[in-house]
């Protein structure tokens, strides 16, 4: 059964696709002549995925998913807003990289649409929080993973979430629920449907991926963020500083994971 929160967060995610489609900060005209969404971080982490069969979970409008296909992957792009799977259709055909997949599942019900498994499993930047079930997320991973298999996460520091995005505490088990937010993307923009997004704390992840039969294999924390949290920070390549410098507590999360 669709989870009622999950779905209200839809509305929202199909309203903000095209501002951050048309956004500089996505390097989606980049993308159209050629280049690659990619960060060195998960460049670096994934190495050479040339003909492997590549699962990208909460993939929005498809930039990294295409630019790994571009690297030669094989790739499918999951993500629970219909808009944001029409848009990365259209990418699709524009670029070219016809091979590629986008199938349009709230992450949480996925095993009920796509019954395959892959060499890699990857999900980034901004993903955790729109999730309430990260039990049923972490099984959904082991279950869309080839024996030996890996998977790789970056995302958001709970640490980072609990300081810069909610007011909600770091341990909180409950949502919280924001009508009429500025875009985080453009500020400018000012959506017109509610959003609810979860805290999780770094043990509860890191214990979702075992409980569910995943071996960990590296977890890294970053003193950087991927994107501008507040108007007043800079960026240095791909990765974006406080204007006092490196920030005090993580910002970023990785983990990756085997099979
Ligand atoms: C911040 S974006 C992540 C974008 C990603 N870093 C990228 O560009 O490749 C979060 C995405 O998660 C999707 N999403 C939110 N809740 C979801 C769910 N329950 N299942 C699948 N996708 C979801 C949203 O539609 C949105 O496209």
């Amino acid at each position: 059964m669709p989870h009622q929160d999950h779905e209200r967060n839809r509305a929202m995610w199909n309203e903000i696709v095209d501002v951050h489609l048309n956004h500089p900060s996505y390097l989606t005209q980049q993308f159209l002549e050629g280049g690659s969404s990619l960060k060195q971080l998960e460049l670096s982490e994934l190495g050479d995925v040339s003909g492997k069969t590549f699962l990208h979970l909460m993939c929005q409008f498809g930039l990294d998913t295409l630019s790994w296909a571009r690297k030669g992957a094989v790739v499918t792009g999951v993500d629970i807003s219909d808009r944001s799977i029409l848009r990365a259709n259209e990418l699709k055909e524009k670029s070219g990289l016809m091979s590629a997949r986008f199938v349009r599942s709230d992450v949480l019900d996925l095993r009920s649409v796509l019954d395959e498994h892959f060499d890699f499993v990857y999900q980034s930047y901004g993903t955790l929080c729109w999730l309430a079930d990260l039990d049923r997320w972490a099984q959904v991973v082991a279950q869309s993973l080839k024996p030996g298999g890996t998977f790789l996460l970056i995302d958001d520091h709970p640490c980072s979430l609990a300081i810069h995005q909610t007011k909600l505490s770091y341990f909180s088990t409950e949502s919280e629920t924001l009508d009429n937010q500025p875009d985080y993307a453009d500020r400018t923009f000012i959506r017109s449907h509610p959003s609810t997004e979860w805290q999780h704390t770094t043990a509860g992840i890191l214990n979702c991926l075992i409980n569910a039969g995943l071996r960990i294999g590296k977890v890294g924390e970053f003193d950087y963020s991927y994107y501008q949290v507040y108007e007043d920070w800079y960026c240095e390549g791909d990765r974006w500083y406080p204007p006092s410098g490196q920030s005090t507590f993580p910002l970023m999360l990785l983990v990756r994971a085997t099979k």
